[in-house]
């Protein structure tokens, strides 16, 4: 694919690395290409951030046609930019996609587009202790249509944004408040896909927690409402007698690459990990008994996020006495220094850019 560059007379200050928060400063290009029809793709180019002129009747802002991703890029001692596993975001991008009826990017342009992204935005990449560069491809409807159907017009868009740790807490022990009235996803849904509209419909959850005083939701089935699902926007283990429980990509539950990871290192390390339907109630029961050891939410934005109290109706359980426990931490340790390409990566997830 050619990307035009398009150069930006106007270079932004750069914000203090160590208070950068998550999300707020956004970099100084960006990527956008567009697809309709007749033509497929065209018109590639990186060029100055801006604001996007939208026609009001374009069809993401009335049935929700949007997908996007999340990954980062980090600068490695030696300075180097590095990746991680960025052919994975590609290919769950491409299966939103199709799941959403909407044009697929190519994958190999999806990770060049990334790729000439960063190499344009280097100097955005934070290098302050927990920080990286958060990149964010997204896609939505442009076709200015009410009707509805499969839209006939898309933009792809890439930004950056240089990012410190997700939660305020840092990696610390979050409190969760276990959701039994609102569910995230059922089967043949779009649970596994990375859209807008899942997003959307777990704000009240996640607004009625933390006036609860809880960071985040734990997610139950959509159906039963009795099997552990999610943690907020993240993916969920439990370390219960020495052993791992996550739940199975069964179409509800997001494919992460983090959840990957951590499953592919757990297994190295000679940990047994079920991928199963785990009952909340066996979950407060190992909790009242003292068998649940750790439990962790795991994906991009948060890489790790220890948990430390969980409310079920009322129910409490602490968790390790409310400290990151040490596998949660040996974990987070391992893979944001391989992701930071300051420990061995015997995987080969990182990719030099
Ligand atoms: C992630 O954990 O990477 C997420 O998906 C969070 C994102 C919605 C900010």
């Amino acid at each position: 694919m050619d990307i035009k560059f398009i150069k930006s007379e106007n270079l932004k200050t750069k914000p203090d690395q160590n208070a950068l928060g998550f999300g707020k400063y956004f970099s100084d290009y960006m990527f956008v290409c567009e697809w309709d029809e007749g033509q497929g793709w065209h018109d590639a180019r990186i060029q100055p951030y801006a604001p996007i002129m939208l026609n009001p009747a374009s069809m993401v802002l009335h049935y929700a046609q949007e997908t996007f991703e999340g990954m980062k890029a980090y600068k490695s001692p030696k300075n180097e930019i590095l990746l991680f596993r960025p052919e994975m975001n590609a290919r769950r991008m491409a299966n939103s996609n199709e799941r959403l009826c909407m044009a697929i990017f190519p994958e190999a342009d999806f990770v060049q587009a990334v790729e000439e992204l960063v190499k344009v935005e280097a100097d955005w990449i934070p290098t302050a202790e927990g920080t990286s560069l958060y990149i964010r491809p997204f896609m939505f409807a442009t076709e200015a249509s009410v009707g509805v159907h499969p839209s006939k017009k898309y933009t792809f868009v890439i930004v950056c944004s240089p990012v410190g740790a997700y939660y305020p807490e840092g990696v610390n022990p979050v409190k969760i408040y276990v959701e039994e009235e609102y569910v995230r996803a059922v089967r043949g849904g779009t649970g596994f896909t990375k859209c807008g509209g899942n997003y959307a419909g777990s704000v009240a959850a996640q607004a009625k927690a933390e006036k609860l005083g809880y960071t985040q939701v734990l997610w139950l089935d959509g159906v039963e409402r009795k099997y552990v699902e999610e943690v907020g926007t993240m993916n969920v283990m439990f370390k219960i007698n020495n052993e791992i429980y996550t739940a199975p990509i069964e179409g509800t539950v997001l494919p992460g690459v983090t959840r990957d990871s951590i499953i592919a290192l757990l297994k190295s390390w000679g940990y047994t990990v079920h991928e199963t339907h785990l009952a909340i109630d066996d979950l407060m029961a190992a909790g009242d008994k003292g068998e649940l050891e750790e439990a962790f939410g795991t994906g991009t934005a948060a890489v790790i996020s220890p948990i430390g109290e969980l409310n079920y109706r009322g129910h409490i359980v602490t968790i390790n006495d409310f400290k990151t426990g040490e596998l949660t931490q040996k974990l987070y340790d391992t893979l944001t220094g391989i992701q930071w390409g300051k420990v061995e990566d015997p995987f080969n997830w990182v990719r030099v850019v």
